[in-house]
């Protein structure tokens, strides 16, 4: 489905800006070393095994591959060659020293590149950092079924961390004869086995619980993380807007608000075309941003500016100098924003390369958008999330404590 030929491209888009390191946590056969025509010094198991830096198992492009430094503020972090079976199985103590070592990197951004599926591994460094990007293909019908799964685990996973609270243990346990306990059995089992046959959804379920137990905190906060949780997703080899709507987008969501819940809100960050050159790079280990970079510099001959060129290109005359400005950041962002929808809107349908700068701008866009919790700065152990959670169930804690 072409994950990490869009990891790999998409880190190298928010590194023309950003400082941005790739983690490679596909240990399978499609990883990121076979896209990569690196020398690989050092890689993941150096921090796991032998007790080095994770900073220190980063590693640039080559200056053969980037001989103009304009992918300086990328780096990667390869996964270790073949299958060794305790990284593929991450343990729960091994998990914990990634993510450590995840949130001590010196980085503005990072993607980490997961396999496909369902298990722990995956949805473990999901639904706790709300960051996720769901890729998938319109061409496949199947994809648009197990990417509807995928939102669904990642959004039941946070809710069964949530109804694993020692607070909300305890105070069931205290109890287990009283409606209380009844009604947090029946979401456990619901959301333990992803629906209860019944046809009803998650949406239903809190619903009833809420109308037994009007003023309970742990489900009211419950339903307000139901309501902010946020579906990002990207479509690979997009072939039209029209196509992409019947099959892929309409099914995923139909699917999701039937099954999950009508509540979650959905953002489409782009798509990435259908493209020749994507695949073939995929064969020289020359990753598709950084070629296409270098192929444009020899194409065009004079020097023109980025500006002039795109004004060029909408047919605007020459930008006259402006007379010296303060620089508003939220209006900078939103016009170059604006700028790179019209760009879309003109070029969506043949190139990939502004696909992927499209992808990158909306990705930084909506990590400086409080609003979003996309690009947060942590991945959340279960412990740290729990926390949190249960901290925001204080506010709402009985009258007339102290
Ligand atoms: N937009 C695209 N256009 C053409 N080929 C693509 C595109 N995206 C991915 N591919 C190709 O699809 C194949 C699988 O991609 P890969 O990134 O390895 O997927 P995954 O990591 O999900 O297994 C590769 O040969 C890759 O070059
Ligand atoms: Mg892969």
């Amino acid at each position: 489905m072409g994950k990490t030929t869009f990891a790999l491209n998409f880190a190298l888009a928010l590194a023309k800006s950003n400082r941005t390191v790739l983690l490679d946590l596909d240990t399978g056969t499609s990883s990121l070393r076979n896209f990569l025509d690196v020398r690989i010094e050092r890689d993941l198991s150096h921090y796991l095994k032998q007790g080095a830096a994770l900073d220190g198992c980063r590693q640039g492009l080559p200056p053969a591959m980037d001989p103009e430094g304009a992918f300086a503020n990328f780096s990667f972090i390869a996964s270790p060659r073949g299958f060794v079976a305790d990284m593929v199985n991450f343990s729960p103590g091994v998990k914990a020293r990634l993510i450590d070592g995840i949130n001590g990197l010196q980085a503005d951004y990072l993607v980490v590149d997961l396999k496909a599926g369902l298990d722990h591994n995956v949805l473990d460094f999901l639904p706790l950092s709300n960051s996720g990007i769901l890729l998938f293909t319109p061409r496949l019908k199947a994809a648009t079924a197990s990417a509807a799964e995928m939102a669904k685990a990642v959004l039941f996973r946070m809710l069964d961390v949530m109804l694993s609270s020692p607070l909300l243990r305890e105070s069931l346990e205290a109890a287990p004869a009283d409606r209380r306990a009844a009604v947090f059995r029946r979401l456990d089992e619901f959301i333990a086995n992803g629906g209860d046959g019944s046809g009803r959804n998650l949406d239903d379920l809190l619903g009833e619980a809420a109308e037994q137990l009007p003023d309970d905190n742990v489900l009211r906060v419950m339903r307000y993380y139901v309501e902010n949780y946020k579906v990002y997703y990207v479509l690979n080899q997009f072939n039209s807007v029209a196509e992409s709507v019947e099959n892929a987008i309409k099914p995923f969501v139909e699917e999701i608000f039937r099954s999950a819940s009508a509540r979650l809100s959905f953002h489409n960050l782009g798509w990435v075309v259908e493209d020749e050159q994507v695949r073939r790079s995929g064969e020289t280990g020359v990753p598709y941003m950084v070629r296409r970079h270098y192929q444009k510099k020899q194409a065009v001959p004079a020097p023109v500016g980025e500006d002039d060129q795109l004004r060029a290109m909408f047919g605007l005359a020459p930008a006259r100098p402006r007379p010296e400005q303060k620089k508003d950041l939220a209006r900078e962002l939103s016009g170059q924003l604006d700028l790179l929808r019209r760009i879309y809107v003109f070029n969506a349908g043949k190139d990939p390369e502004t696909n992927l700068d499209f992808i990158a701008a909306r990705a930084r866009d909506l990590s400086a958008n409080s609003i979003h919790q996309f690009g947060m700065k942590r991945i959340f152990s279960a412990d740290e999330f729990l926390q949190r959670f249960q901290s925001q169930l204080r506010p709402f804690a009985a009258p007339g404590g102290d």
